[in-house]
């Protein structure tokens, strides 16, 4: 089986395993980052975005060969003491219900904000649009991210 190279939150892992093997497996079973879900498995729920050199990307449909030499963020890296700006205006606006679809909520909405520092709410829909929420959260997420854009 080939070896991999991978830097995952600033650390370095090698793992073991087929190159096709989508990224998100590898990080769910082999480094134990299980802040990272899986919904659909195919790129249709947003659930397992990561960020692969700052950009948003659905980690179902990277494979690992495709995440040598990139820098992958999770929900566990993207700020040290989970006090990242979005992380913040989640708690404020209490915007998780059941939580499973909000990791990718909030590393999908971090790298917009990066991009788009002063969103409308237009552009947040657009945004946005690609992550599913079964709970119904999107009226509080949107407004996260407003108060996000402003801190
Ligand atoms: S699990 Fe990757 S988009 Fe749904
Ligand atoms: S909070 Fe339950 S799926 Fe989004």
């Amino acid at each position: 089986m080939p070896t991999f190279n991978l830097k995952i939150n600033n650390k370095k892992h090698t793992v073991d395993t087929d190159a096709d093997t989508p990224l998100l497996w590898v990080l769910r079973d082999e480094i134990n980052l299980v802040g990272t879900k899986y919904g659909c498995g195919i790129g249709q729920c947003g659930a397992c975005t990561i960020h692969v050199d700052g950009s948003a990307m659905r980690s179902c449909l990277l494979q690992v060969s495709q995440a040598e030499g990139k820098n992958i963020t999770t929900i566990e890296g993207l700020s040290e003491e989970g006090d990242h700006p979005v992380q913040k205006a989640w708690l404020e606006h209490d915007v998780p219900q059941c939580g499973y679809c909000q990791s990718g909520q909030i590393m999908n909405a971090a790298a917009f904000l990066k991009e788009n520092p002063n969103p409308t709410d237009e552009d947040i829909e657009t945004a946005m649009d690609g992550n599913i929420c079964r709970c119904g959260t999107y009226t509080r997420i949107k407004k996260a991210i407003k108060t996000a854009s402003k801190l």
